[in-house]
Protein backbone atom coordinates (compact mmCIF):
# COMPACT_ATOMS: atom_id res chain seq x y z
CA UNK A 1 0.00 0.00 0.00
CA UNK A 2 2.90 2.07 0.84
CA UNK A 3 4.38 1.32 -1.79
CA UNK A 4 1.65 2.03 -4.50
CA UNK A 5 1.19 5.83 -2.94
CA UNK A 6 4.95 6.06 -3.08
CA UNK A 7 5.09 5.04 -7.03
CA UNK A 8 2.16 7.10 -8.02
CA UNK A 9 3.81 10.21 -6.40
CA UNK A 10 6.61 9.52 -8.23
CA UNK A 11 4.86 8.66 -11.73
CA UNK A 12 2.64 12.03 -11.29
CA UNK A 13 5.84 13.79 -10.50
CA UNK A 14 7.38 13.00 -13.73
CA UNK A 15 4.64 13.41 -15.80
CA UNK A 16 4.20 16.86 -14.05
CA UNK A 17 7.82 17.96 -14.87
CA UNK A 18 7.40 16.35 -18.25
CA UNK A 19 4.15 18.04 -18.76
CA UNK A 20 5.46 21.52 -17.66
CA UNK A 21 9.14 20.62 -18.71
CA UNK A 22 10.28 22.64 -15.74
CA UNK A 23 11.90 24.09 -18.28
CA UNK A 24 12.24 27.94 -16.78
CA UNK A 25 14.33 30.76 -16.04
CA UNK A 26 14.54 32.28 -12.77
CA UNK A 27 14.49 35.98 -13.18
CA UNK A 28 16.51 38.52 -10.60
CA UNK A 29 15.11 42.15 -11.71
CA UNK A 30 15.98 45.54 -10.45
CA UNK A 31 14.12 48.39 -11.61
CA UNK A 32 15.11 52.32 -12.96
CA UNK A 33 12.21 53.34 -10.63
CA UNK A 34 13.61 51.20 -7.56
CA UNK A 35 10.34 49.61 -7.29
CA UNK A 36 12.28 46.50 -7.29
CA UNK A 37 15.99 45.12 -6.33
CA UNK A 38 17.05 42.18 -6.84
CA UNK A 39 13.97 41.01 -6.80
CA UNK A 40 13.35 36.92 -7.28
CA UNK A 41 10.53 37.06 -9.54
CA UNK A 42 7.73 34.31 -11.50
CA UNK A 43 10.21 32.26 -13.36
CA UNK A 44 10.32 32.39 -17.26
CA UNK A 45 9.08 29.56 -19.25
CA UNK A 46 9.39 27.99 -22.58
CA UNK A 47 6.76 28.96 -24.39
CA UNK A 48 5.77 27.95 -28.63
CA UNK A 49 4.84 31.67 -29.64
CA UNK A 50 6.81 34.11 -29.36
CA UNK A 51 7.42 38.21 -29.74
CA UNK A 52 9.16 41.57 -29.21
CA UNK A 53 12.74 41.09 -29.55
CA UNK A 54 14.39 38.05 -29.76
CA UNK A 55 17.48 37.97 -27.42
CA UNK A 56 19.65 34.67 -28.77
CA UNK A 57 22.47 32.65 -27.15
CA UNK A 58 24.83 30.96 -29.43
CA UNK A 59 26.34 27.88 -26.55
CA UNK A 60 28.48 26.97 -29.80
CA UNK A 61 30.54 30.40 -29.85
CA UNK A 62 32.07 30.17 -26.49
CA UNK A 63 34.19 33.29 -25.85
CA UNK A 64 36.69 34.61 -22.27
CA UNK A 65 36.32 32.82 -18.98
CA UNK A 66 35.64 34.96 -16.42
CA UNK A 67 38.30 35.97 -13.54
CA UNK A 68 35.70 37.53 -11.26
CA UNK A 69 33.93 41.03 -10.31
CA UNK A 70 34.25 43.08 -7.49
CA UNK A 71 35.59 46.44 -6.33
CA UNK A 72 38.66 48.42 -4.83
CA UNK A 73 39.50 47.62 -1.33
CA UNK A 74 41.15 51.28 -0.81
CA UNK A 75 42.89 52.51 2.37
CA UNK A 76 39.47 54.29 2.88
CA UNK A 77 37.20 50.82 2.32
CA UNK A 78 38.97 48.74 4.51
CA UNK A 79 39.29 51.48 7.28
CA UNK A 80 35.56 52.06 7.06
CA UNK A 81 34.27 48.53 6.85
CA UNK A 82 36.94 47.69 10.10
CA UNK A 83 35.68 50.27 12.34
CA UNK A 84 32.01 49.84 11.40
CA UNK A 85 30.18 48.33 14.11
CA UNK A 86 28.46 45.88 12.16
CA UNK A 87 31.52 45.10 10.01
CA UNK A 88 30.55 41.17 10.02
CA UNK A 89 27.96 41.94 8.49
CA UNK A 90 29.31 43.91 5.56
CA UNK A 91 31.23 41.67 5.24
CA UNK A 92 28.86 38.75 4.87
CA UNK A 93 26.82 40.90 2.52
CA UNK A 94 30.08 41.82 -0.01
CA UNK A 95 32.13 38.67 0.18
CA UNK A 96 29.48 35.77 0.84
CA UNK A 97 27.73 33.39 -1.87
CA UNK A 98 24.17 32.98 -0.05
CA UNK A 99 21.12 34.43 -1.07
CA UNK A 100 21.30 38.13 0.24
CA UNK A 101 24.80 38.41 -0.42
CA UNK A 102 26.91 40.30 -3.40
CA UNK A 103 28.94 37.31 -4.21
CA UNK A 104 32.17 39.87 -4.80
CA UNK A 105 34.80 37.32 -6.42
CA UNK A 106 38.01 40.12 -7.18
CA UNK A 107 39.10 43.06 -5.65
CA UNK A 108 41.60 45.03 -6.16
CA UNK A 109 44.37 45.96 -3.50
CA UNK A 110 46.33 49.78 -3.59
CA UNK A 111 49.78 49.15 -2.62
CA UNK A 112 49.53 51.36 0.66
CA UNK A 113 48.37 54.54 -1.34
CA UNK A 114 46.17 56.11 -4.04
CA UNK A 115 44.09 59.32 -3.42
CA UNK A 116 41.36 57.39 -1.25
CA UNK A 117 43.49 56.97 2.04
CA UNK A 118 41.73 57.05 5.69
CA UNK A 119 45.92 57.95 7.25
CA UNK A 120 48.99 59.32 5.31
CA UNK A 121 49.98 57.75 2.20
CA UNK A 122 52.83 55.55 2.79
CA UNK A 123 54.46 52.66 0.79
CA UNK A 124 56.18 49.33 1.91
CA UNK A 125 59.94 50.87 2.13
CA UNK A 126 59.71 54.54 3.67
CA UNK A 127 62.83 55.68 4.77
CA UNK A 128 64.02 58.91 6.12
CA UNK A 129 64.95 61.39 3.05
CA UNK A 130 68.42 61.57 1.38
CA UNK A 131 68.75 57.84 2.12
CA UNK A 132 68.73 54.91 -0.24
CA UNK A 133 68.09 51.05 0.61
CA UNK A 134 68.76 49.13 -2.30
CA UNK A 135 69.08 46.00 -0.25
CA UNK A 136 65.48 46.77 1.08
CA UNK A 137 66.32 45.87 4.47
CA UNK A 138 63.48 48.59 5.71
CA UNK A 139 60.85 46.76 4.09
CA UNK A 140 57.71 45.95 5.77
CA UNK A 141 53.89 45.69 5.51
CA UNK A 142 53.18 46.28 8.84
CA UNK A 143 51.16 49.23 8.28
CA UNK A 144 48.78 47.58 6.18
CA UNK A 145 48.50 45.22 9.68
CA UNK A 146 46.61 48.06 10.90
CA UNK A 147 43.04 47.14 9.49
CA UNK A 148 44.11 46.21 5.49
CA UNK A 149 44.93 42.71 6.18
CA UNK A 150 42.21 42.22 9.09
CA UNK A 151 39.68 42.75 6.34
CA UNK A 152 41.44 40.73 3.62
CA UNK A 153 41.49 37.74 6.00
CA UNK A 154 38.40 38.23 7.34
CA UNK A 155 36.55 38.23 3.57
CA UNK A 156 38.88 35.30 2.71
CA UNK A 157 37.69 33.16 5.52
CA UNK A 158 34.08 33.98 3.95
CA UNK A 159 35.37 33.46 0.20
CA UNK A 160 38.40 31.36 0.29
CA UNK A 161 38.49 31.40 -3.41
CA UNK A 162 38.63 35.44 -3.58
CA UNK A 163 41.04 37.05 -5.75
CA UNK A 164 43.27 40.33 -5.61
CA UNK A 165 44.37 42.51 -8.04
CA UNK A 166 47.43 44.84 -6.03
CA UNK A 167 48.38 47.69 -7.61
CA UNK A 168 50.77 51.08 -6.51
CA UNK A 169 50.22 54.60 -7.00
CA UNK A 170 53.66 55.31 -6.58
CA UNK A 171 57.28 53.93 -5.90
CA UNK A 172 58.99 54.43 -2.68
CA UNK A 173 60.05 58.04 -2.22
CA UNK A 174 63.78 57.60 -2.35
CA UNK A 175 63.11 56.13 -5.92
CA UNK A 176 61.81 59.06 -7.46
CA UNK A 177 63.29 61.93 -8.60
CA UNK A 178 61.28 64.43 -6.16
CA UNK A 179 61.35 62.41 -3.37
CA UNK A 180 58.13 62.39 -2.78
CA UNK A 181 54.99 60.06 -3.53
CA UNK A 182 53.21 62.67 -4.94
CA UNK A 183 54.17 63.08 -8.90
CA UNK A 184 57.78 63.21 -10.11
CA UNK A 185 59.42 60.35 -12.06
CA UNK A 186 61.21 56.85 -10.54
CA UNK A 187 64.54 56.95 -11.14
CA UNK A 188 65.45 56.01 -14.76
CA UNK A 189 68.57 53.74 -14.04
CA UNK A 190 69.01 50.12 -13.92
CA UNK A 191 69.83 49.27 -9.96
CA UNK A 192 66.54 51.52 -9.28
CA UNK A 193 64.61 49.27 -12.10
CA UNK A 194 66.34 45.89 -10.34
CA UNK A 195 65.21 47.43 -6.72
CA UNK A 196 61.96 48.10 -7.33
CA UNK A 197 61.66 44.46 -8.86
CA UNK A 198 62.61 43.04 -6.12
CA UNK A 199 59.97 45.34 -4.09
CA UNK A 200 57.20 43.84 -5.75
CA UNK A 201 58.44 40.27 -5.21
CA UNK A 202 58.91 41.07 -1.31
CA UNK A 203 55.52 42.40 -1.16
CA UNK A 204 53.74 39.11 -3.05
CA UNK A 205 55.95 37.13 -0.41
CA UNK A 206 54.97 39.09 2.49
CA UNK A 207 51.45 38.87 1.63
CA UNK A 208 51.64 35.06 0.70
CA UNK A 209 53.31 34.24 4.08
CA UNK A 210 49.72 36.01 5.92
CA UNK A 211 47.83 33.41 3.53
CA UNK A 212 46.93 35.89 1.02
CA UNK A 213 47.82 34.98 -2.56
CA UNK A 214 48.14 37.64 -5.08
CA UNK A 215 46.81 37.12 -8.00
CA UNK A 216 47.54 39.97 -10.46
CA UNK A 217 49.47 43.03 -10.44
CA UNK A 218 49.44 46.31 -12.29
CA UNK A 219 52.92 48.09 -12.63
CA UNK A 220 51.61 51.42 -11.97
CA UNK A 221 47.94 53.04 -11.82
CA UNK A 222 47.18 55.49 -14.19
CA UNK A 223 50.60 55.44 -15.63
CA UNK A 224 49.71 58.88 -17.79
CA UNK A 225 48.53 60.90 -14.86
CA UNK A 226 50.98 63.47 -12.87
CA UNK A 227 49.69 65.33 -9.80
CA UNK A 228 51.12 67.00 -6.85
CA UNK A 229 48.39 66.89 -4.74
CA UNK A 230 48.17 62.80 -4.34
CA UNK A 231 50.18 60.21 -4.69
CA UNK A 232 51.18 59.37 -8.84
CA UNK A 233 53.98 58.51 -11.04
CA UNK A 234 54.37 58.71 -14.48
CA UNK A 235 55.68 55.43 -16.25
CA UNK A 236 56.44 55.98 -19.94
CA UNK A 237 55.21 52.96 -22.29
CA UNK A 238 58.89 52.45 -22.86
CA UNK A 239 59.71 52.36 -19.06
CA UNK A 240 57.16 49.72 -18.52
CA UNK A 241 58.27 47.26 -21.90
CA UNK A 242 61.61 47.55 -20.62
CA UNK A 243 61.01 46.84 -16.42
CA UNK A 244 59.00 43.78 -17.38
CA UNK A 245 61.37 42.53 -19.96
CA UNK A 246 64.99 43.50 -18.22
CA UNK A 247 63.94 43.04 -14.05
CA UNK A 248 59.89 42.18 -13.28
CA UNK A 249 59.56 38.90 -15.69
CA UNK A 250 62.86 36.80 -15.57
CA UNK A 251 62.85 37.73 -11.60
CA UNK A 252 58.76 36.55 -11.04
CA UNK A 253 60.36 33.46 -13.24
CA UNK A 254 63.09 33.05 -11.16
CA UNK A 255 61.56 33.10 -8.21
CA UNK A 256 58.58 30.39 -9.51
CA UNK A 257 55.65 33.70 -9.26
CA UNK A 258 52.81 33.07 -10.39
CA UNK A 259 51.09 36.42 -10.26
CA UNK A 260 49.86 37.47 -13.40
CA UNK A 261 51.38 40.61 -14.81
CA UNK A 262 48.77 43.37 -16.13
CA UNK A 263 50.05 46.03 -18.31
CA UNK A 264 48.82 49.97 -18.43
CA UNK A 265 45.73 50.30 -15.93
CA UNK A 266 44.72 53.58 -17.57
CA UNK A 267 41.55 55.11 -20.03
CA UNK A 268 40.01 53.04 -22.70
CA UNK A 269 41.12 56.09 -24.95
CA UNK A 270 45.06 55.22 -24.66
CA UNK A 271 45.52 51.78 -26.27
CA UNK A 272 48.28 53.24 -27.88
CA UNK A 273 49.94 52.20 -24.47
CA UNK A 274 49.68 48.59 -24.00
CA UNK A 275 50.27 48.30 -27.42
CA UNK A 276 53.84 49.37 -27.15
CA UNK A 277 54.32 48.13 -23.92
CA UNK A 278 53.68 44.50 -25.52
CA UNK A 279 54.65 45.09 -29.05
CA UNK A 280 58.26 43.53 -27.66
CA UNK A 281 58.09 39.72 -27.74
CA UNK A 282 60.73 39.74 -24.92
CA UNK A 283 57.86 41.30 -22.56
CA UNK A 284 55.09 40.06 -23.87
CA UNK A 285 55.90 36.85 -22.97
CA UNK A 286 55.58 37.76 -19.49
CA UNK A 287 52.19 39.76 -20.09
CA UNK A 288 48.78 38.02 -18.97
CA UNK A 289 46.91 40.88 -19.88
CA UNK A 290 45.82 44.67 -20.17
CA UNK A 291 44.21 46.62 -17.25
CA UNK A 292 41.82 49.56 -18.57
CA UNK A 293 39.65 52.57 -16.48
CA UNK A 294 37.01 54.23 -18.47
CA UNK A 295 37.32 57.76 -17.55
CA UNK A 296 37.96 58.68 -21.19
CA UNK A 297 37.46 56.67 -24.44
CA UNK A 298 35.32 54.74 -25.96
CA UNK A 299 33.82 51.45 -24.29
CA UNK A 300 34.80 49.00 -26.94
CA UNK A 301 38.40 49.84 -26.93
CA UNK A 302 39.21 46.81 -25.11
CA UNK A 303 37.22 44.30 -28.01
CA UNK A 304 39.40 46.88 -30.41
CA UNK A 305 42.44 45.60 -28.95
CA UNK A 306 41.39 42.05 -29.06
CA UNK A 307 40.74 42.19 -32.12
CA UNK A 308 44.29 42.83 -32.78
CA UNK A 309 45.88 41.11 -29.64
CA UNK A 310 43.49 38.12 -29.09
CA UNK A 311 46.22 35.91 -27.08
CA UNK A 312 46.30 38.53 -24.38
CA UNK A 313 43.89 38.85 -21.43
CA UNK A 314 41.15 42.07 -21.12
CA UNK A 315 40.54 43.35 -17.16
CA UNK A 316 38.85 46.24 -16.66
CA UNK A 317 39.94 47.76 -13.28
CA UNK A 318 38.46 51.22 -12.54
CA UNK A 319 35.72 53.39 -12.84
CA UNK A 320 33.92 55.13 -9.88
CA UNK A 321 30.78 56.68 -9.28
CA UNK A 322 30.10 59.92 -7.60
CA UNK A 323 28.25 63.20 -6.29
CA UNK A 324 28.34 64.25 -10.37
CA UNK A 325 25.35 61.59 -10.53
CA UNK A 326 23.07 60.74 -8.17
CA UNK A 327 20.24 59.41 -10.35
CA UNK A 328 19.66 55.42 -9.25
CA UNK A 329 17.93 54.74 -12.94
CA UNK A 330 20.99 56.46 -14.55
CA UNK A 331 23.84 54.88 -12.57
CA UNK A 332 22.25 51.47 -12.75
CA UNK A 333 21.62 51.86 -16.80
CA UNK A 334 24.92 52.94 -17.89
CA UNK A 335 26.82 50.73 -15.38
CA UNK A 336 24.71 47.85 -16.37
CA UNK A 337 25.32 48.55 -20.00
CA UNK A 338 29.09 50.52 -20.70
CA UNK A 339 30.34 48.37 -17.93
CA UNK A 340 28.98 45.14 -16.74
CA UNK A 341 27.16 44.31 -20.00
CA UNK A 342 30.02 46.27 -21.89
CA UNK A 343 33.22 45.52 -20.78
CA UNK A 344 32.72 41.48 -20.73
CA UNK A 345 31.36 41.71 -24.31
CA UNK A 346 34.53 43.38 -24.75
CA UNK A 347 36.43 40.67 -23.47
CA UNK A 348 36.68 41.74 -20.27
CA UNK A 349 38.20 38.88 -17.59
CA UNK A 350 37.00 40.62 -14.47
CA UNK A 351 35.11 43.79 -14.02
CA UNK A 352 35.93 45.85 -10.55
CA UNK A 353 34.49 49.08 -9.98
CA UNK A 354 36.44 51.96 -7.40
CA UNK A 355 36.15 51.87 -3.67
CA UNK A 356 33.92 48.85 -2.43
CA UNK A 357 33.10 50.68 0.79
CA UNK A 358 33.29 54.80 1.63
CA UNK A 359 31.04 56.86 4.57
CA UNK A 360 28.35 59.66 3.53
CA UNK A 361 31.02 62.40 3.62
CA UNK A 362 32.94 60.53 0.53
CA UNK A 363 35.84 59.31 2.45
CA UNK A 364 37.64 58.89 5.37
CA UNK A 365 40.01 61.15 3.64
CA UNK A 366 43.38 62.06 5.64
CA UNK A 367 43.87 66.14 5.60
CA UNK A 368 45.00 67.49 2.31
CA UNK A 369 45.15 64.33 0.76
CA UNK A 370 43.82 65.56 -3.55
CA UNK A 371 42.01 63.49 -5.94
CA UNK A 372 38.54 62.51 -5.63
CA UNK A 373 36.74 64.08 -2.77
CA UNK A 374 33.54 63.14 -4.13
CA UNK A 375 33.17 59.16 -4.86
CA UNK A 376 30.85 57.06 -3.97
CA UNK A 377 31.47 53.49 -3.05
CA UNK A 378 29.44 50.34 -3.77
CA UNK A 379 28.27 50.53 -0.45
CA UNK A 380 27.59 53.70 1.51
CA UNK A 381 28.47 52.97 5.31
CA UNK A 382 27.32 55.69 8.38
CA UNK A 383 27.56 54.70 11.80
CA UNK A 384 25.76 51.37 12.57
CA UNK A 385 24.57 51.02 9.17
CA UNK A 386 24.92 51.03 5.75
CA UNK A 387 23.13 51.51 2.05
CA UNK A 388 23.53 49.73 -0.91
CA UNK A 389 24.30 52.04 -3.75
CA UNK A 390 23.13 51.45 -7.61
CA UNK A 391 26.67 50.26 -8.03
CA UNK A 392 26.00 47.43 -5.93
CA UNK A 393 22.91 46.10 -7.94
CA UNK A 394 24.41 46.82 -11.56
CA UNK A 395 27.75 44.71 -9.82
CA UNK A 396 25.29 42.68 -8.07
CA UNK A 397 23.55 41.43 -11.48
CA UNK A 398 26.55 39.66 -12.46
CA UNK A 399 28.67 38.67 -9.24
CA UNK A 400 25.65 37.28 -7.99
CA UNK A 401 25.18 34.58 -10.54
CA UNK A 402 28.49 34.89 -12.93
CA UNK A 403 31.04 32.69 -11.20
CA UNK A 404 34.81 32.77 -11.70
CA UNK A 405 35.99 29.86 -14.63
CA UNK A 406 32.46 30.69 -16.33
CA UNK A 407 33.22 31.14 -20.01
CA UNK A 408 30.92 33.92 -21.99
CA UNK A 409 28.87 32.88 -25.00
CA UNK A 410 27.99 35.13 -28.06
CA UNK A 411 24.61 37.06 -27.43
CA UNK A 412 23.37 39.50 -29.90
CA UNK A 413 23.15 43.33 -29.78
CA UNK A 414 20.27 44.30 -30.13
CA UNK A 415 20.44 47.95 -30.93
CA UNK A 416 22.42 51.04 -29.03
CA UNK A 417 18.69 52.39 -28.14
CA UNK A 418 17.34 49.26 -27.06
CA UNK A 419 18.72 46.16 -25.52
CA UNK A 420 22.15 44.95 -24.31
CA UNK A 421 22.69 41.77 -23.29
CA UNK A 422 25.57 39.20 -21.77
CA UNK A 423 25.14 35.28 -21.70
CA UNK A 424 27.64 33.05 -19.60
CA UNK A 425 27.77 29.15 -18.57
CA UNK A 426 28.95 28.54 -15.22
CA UNK A 427 31.31 25.83 -14.43
CA UNK A 428 28.32 23.98 -12.64
CA UNK A 429 26.75 24.28 -15.84
CA UNK A 430 24.15 27.23 -14.86
CA UNK A 431 23.25 29.50 -17.98
CA UNK A 432 23.08 33.07 -16.83
CA UNK A 433 21.62 35.67 -19.34
CA UNK A 434 21.93 39.64 -18.08
CA UNK A 435 19.50 41.74 -19.90
CA UNK A 436 19.31 45.69 -19.85
CA UNK A 437 17.06 47.56 -21.22
CA UNK A 438 18.65 51.39 -20.99
CA UNK A 439 15.73 53.54 -22.65
CA UNK A 440 14.10 55.67 -20.42
CA UNK A 441 10.79 55.71 -21.81
CA UNK A 442 9.55 52.33 -23.71
CA UNK A 443 9.16 48.89 -21.86
CA UNK A 444 10.63 46.17 -23.29
CA UNK A 445 9.13 42.68 -24.43
CA UNK A 446 11.62 40.04 -25.82
CA UNK A 447 12.28 36.25 -25.93
CA UNK A 448 15.27 34.32 -24.99
CA UNK A 449 16.02 32.35 -27.95
CA UNK A 450 18.68 29.50 -26.98
CA UNK A 451 18.98 25.46 -27.34
CA UNK A 452 16.54 25.93 -30.24
CA UNK A 453 13.31 27.42 -27.61
CA UNK A 454 11.53 30.30 -26.26
CA UNK A 455 11.67 31.57 -23.21
CA UNK A 456 9.13 34.76 -23.74
CA UNK A 457 9.59 37.77 -20.98
CA UNK A 458 7.20 40.90 -21.17
CA UNK A 459 7.63 44.51 -20.03
CA UNK A 460 11.44 44.77 -18.75
CA UNK A 461 10.19 48.31 -17.23
CA UNK A 462 12.58 51.27 -18.85
CA UNK A 463 16.16 51.69 -17.12
CA UNK A 464 15.95 48.23 -15.64
CA UNK A 465 18.35 45.18 -15.80
CA UNK A 466 17.14 41.36 -15.27
CA UNK A 467 19.11 38.37 -14.96
CA UNK A 468 17.97 35.12 -15.82
CA UNK A 469 19.62 31.99 -13.84
CA UNK A 470 19.12 28.04 -15.57
C1 LIG B 1 41.88 59.60 -17.97
O1 LIG B 1 41.52 59.48 -16.65
C2 LIG B 1 41.97 60.44 -15.74
C3 LIG B 1 41.48 60.05 -14.38
O2 LIG B 1 42.52 59.57 -13.73
C4 LIG B 1 41.60 61.81 -16.17
O3 LIG B 1 42.00 62.77 -15.23
C5 LIG B 1 42.18 62.07 -17.53
O4 LIG B 1 41.83 63.33 -18.00
C6 LIG B 1 41.80 60.99 -18.52
N1 LIG B 1 42.62 61.05 -19.70
C7 LIG B 1 42.26 61.58 -20.88
C8 LIG B 1 43.24 61.44 -21.99
O5 LIG B 1 41.23 62.12 -21.05
C1 LIG C 1 13.70 55.16 -26.38
O1 LIG C 1 12.63 54.79 -27.21
C2 LIG C 1 12.01 55.86 -27.89
C3 LIG C 1 10.77 55.31 -28.63
O2 LIG C 1 11.12 54.27 -29.49
C4 LIG C 1 12.99 56.53 -28.79
O3 LIG C 1 12.42 57.64 -29.43
C5 LIG C 1 14.21 56.97 -27.98
O4 LIG C 1 15.19 57.51 -28.82
C6 LIG C 1 14.77 55.79 -27.22
N1 LIG C 1 16.00 56.11 -26.50
C7 LIG C 1 16.16 56.58 -25.27
C8 LIG C 1 17.54 56.82 -24.82
O5 LIG C 1 15.26 56.82 -24.50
Amino acid sequence: MKSTIVLVALISCIFFNIANGNDEYQVYLTTGDQSKKLSHEAPCRVTSSHNGYSVWVDRRKRRQTIDGFGAALTNSAAYVIYHSPVRQQILQDLFGNGDNDLGVSYIRLPMGCSDLNAVQPYTYNDIPNGQTDFSLNQFSIDKDRAFVIPVIKEALSINPTLKIMATPWSAPAWMKNNRNLNGGDFVDSWNYWQTYAQYFVKFIEAYKAEGITIESLTLQNEPLLSRNDYPTMKMSAGQQQAFIRDHLGPLFRQRNIHTKILVFDHNWSDSWYPEQVISDGNTKQYVSGVAWHGYSGRHDAPGVFHGKLSDVGMYFSEISGGSWDTNFASILTWDTRIIFIGQTRNWAKSVLLWNIALDQNHGPKVANLGGCNDCRGVITVQNNYYNKNAEYYALAHMSKFVKPGAVRLESNYVSWDDLRTAAFVNTDGTTVIVVSNPNSSKSATFSLDIDAKHYQYNNLPPQSVVTFVK
